[in-house]
């Protein structure tokens, strides 16, 4: 199996790896002119499955900016896959004619199901409702740069907490830094999954459920507002009764800390209204900018090789399971080897982290 420096969840990776991806984004957010031939000659391909304007625009501008050169689509029935062809084979063609390859999915794990078959490194620009951990990157960058600093915090984490990938690669990140609170602000049925749940109470972290914006905005350093997914709900009723729950509007703002900070993964429909974008503390659109800056360091570090090479799969193939998430990619591409890490009587989905207990 390859050992590439793929970007699939940043837990493959040490902290000290993801200070220094910050670290290199802050020097290069001074002067990125200084940058613009560190890839000269190198080709990025960015794949996406799935719309996107922020993730995968910045990517381009930031491969753009280092000297290097774009390929790809995001309108996949313009290319074979409308004709079947699998992520395994559309990522092994792709790697021979790019450098790092960039891929947006709406199947949970299939980043990684593209990695098991890429000669390039791969990145996860989001893998249906699972992880997105460029986006974390640029929220990384956005809190060093607004709060000083990633220890010690106090941040809300608001609206769509089970679909929203944003808010669980935040969310793992986040929980490997020092003496951080988390306040989880959702419905009961838009709840933080599991497998989440799971890496917090591993690490020991602080952390409360609650239902309403009102009764926790004074106490905190950061609220991250986010979208209700819309695509990924099993129906309009459902998705009609958990949207316009939550709006951050300026009166809920005048009972926030004056250095609170409101951050957004973006697009935003209605959760933040639009009159808050004139409040100092709304951060969100710089955050948006900061994700050129973070994915031209990104690319560099993987490009020269300053990152390590994880394994991709550290279980073993039980192919007589089948993973219970029927939004995971081995549902989707039967072909693929039911890589799972088992403990005990669990046994955890390598590509998309549900768990099945074992008969
Ligand atoms: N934050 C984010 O992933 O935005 P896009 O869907 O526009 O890429």
């Amino acid at each position: 199996m390859n050992r590439l420096s793929h970007i699939i969840d940043l837990d493959m990776y040490s902290v000290e790896e993801w200070n220094m991806i910050i670290s290199t984004a802050m020097e290069i957010k001074k002067d990125p002119s200084k940058y613009s031939e560190r890839c000269k000659g190198k080709i990025m391909a960015t794949l996406f499955y799935e719309p996107s304007t922020r993730t995968q625009m910045s990517f381009q501008s930031a491969m753009i900016r280092l000297g290097g050169s774009i390929i790809g689509f995001d309108n996949p029935s313009n290319s074979s896959v409308s004709k079947g062809e699998t992520i395994g084979d559309t990522a092994k063609i792709v790697s021979t004619y790019s450098d790092i390859l960039v891929m947006r999915n709406p199947s949970e794990g299939s980043v990684k199901a593209a990695a098991l078959h890429s000669d390039c490194p791969v990145i996860n620009a989001g893998d249906g409702g699972h992880f997105h951990p460029t986006q974390t990157l640029t929220d990384l960058l956005t809190l060093t740069i607004e709060k000083g600093g990633l220890n010690g915090l106090k941040i809300g984490l608001c609206g769509d907490l089970k679909y929203g990938r944003t808010v669980h690669s935040l969310l793992k990140a986040l929980s490997r830094y020092k003496d951080n609170e988390f306040i989880l602000i959702s419905t009961n049925e838009l709840g933080l999954p599991g497998y989440i749940k799971d890496v917090l109470n591993a690490r020991g972290c602080t952390y409360k459920e609650v239902n309403t914006i009102d009764e926790v905005i004074s106490e905190l350093d950061v609220l991250y507002m986010t979208r209700i997914q819309k695509e990924r709900f099993a129906s309009e009723e459902e998705y009609n009764r958990q949207k316009d729950v939550y709006i951050l509007d300026t009166r809920k703002m005048r009972s926030a800390k004056k250095d609170m900070i409101v951050m957004h993964p973006l697009p935003r429909v209605d959760e933040i209204s639009v009159e808050v974008d004139k409040d100092p503390r709304a951060k969100y659109f710089e955050q948006a900018g900061n994700g050129v800056y973070v994915r031209m360091a990104l690319i560099l570090c993987v490009l020269e090789g300053k990152l390590s090479t994880p394994e991709l799969i550290k279980g073993k193939a039980l192919n007589d399971i089948s993973c219970k998430n029927p939004k995971c990619i081995t549902h989707k591409e039967p072909h693929l080897p039911h890589y799972f890490r088992v403990a005990g009587d669990i046994a955890e989905c390598e590509f998309c982290d549900e768990r099945t207990l074992l008969d």
